[in-house]
């Protein structure tokens, strides 16, 4: 399943450190077993069930996301180091696991994608957040899952967690995503 996963998301691979790289895969893997999908699946599940006339899958929308957040990074690096610091790692390991609960909020019922049951009452920031926790997933990186979507808006969010959180906005809203 590992080589898969690196197939599908192949940004995996920018990732510097060895044991975060592995738990990043790790994470999808138990989310992909939990939530009981099949690698076919992957590639159909849409990435959002807010915008029904929408094809783009939540594989293309985690790798888009992940590379808008680490040009926006590197550019912000450029202009503001070192009054700043970003870590490159957080940004790349938050971006391909931002969206990872949508395995379980998720499910595929009669070829048709719909809210899980347990997705009617933990929204994939949670599920995301709790499923990286079990793996070991250092706690910045679960922070930028758990603040990424608008319940993040209620607490502070590092740096990493603001490029993360706007990424997917700007990658959700130019598709007609309302805020
Ligand atoms: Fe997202």
């Amino acid at each position: 399943m590992k080589d898969e996963i690196l197939k599908l998301l192949p940004e995996i691979k920018k990732i510097k450190d060895k044991d975060l790289k592995e738990k990043v895969i790790l994470t999808w893997e138990e989310g992909i077993k939990l939530g009981g999908w099949k690698l076919d699946d992957l590639e159909r599940i849409p990435f959002t069930l807010l915008l029904p006339d929408n094809r783009i899958n939540l594989i293309h929308h985690t790798r888009a996301v992940t590379s808008t957040a680490l040009k926006i990074a590197e550019e912000l690096i450029e202009f503001y180091s070192p009054q700043i610091k970003i870590d490159l790692d957080v940004i790349l390991a938050g971006g391909i696991l931002h969206d990872v609960g949508k395995l379980l909020e998720y499910k595929k019922e009669k070829g048709k994608f719909i809210k899980s049951e347990r997705g009617k009452y933990l929204r994939h920031p949670f599920s995301g957040a709790n499923l990286a926790y079990t793996i070991g997933i250092p706690a910045e990186v679960i922070h930028t899952i758990a603040a990424h979507s608008k319940e993040g808006d209620y607490g502070k969010r590092t740096i990493e967690g603001i490029i993360i959180n706007h990424s997917d906005f700007i990658n959700f809203e130019i598709l007609g995503g309302k805020t």
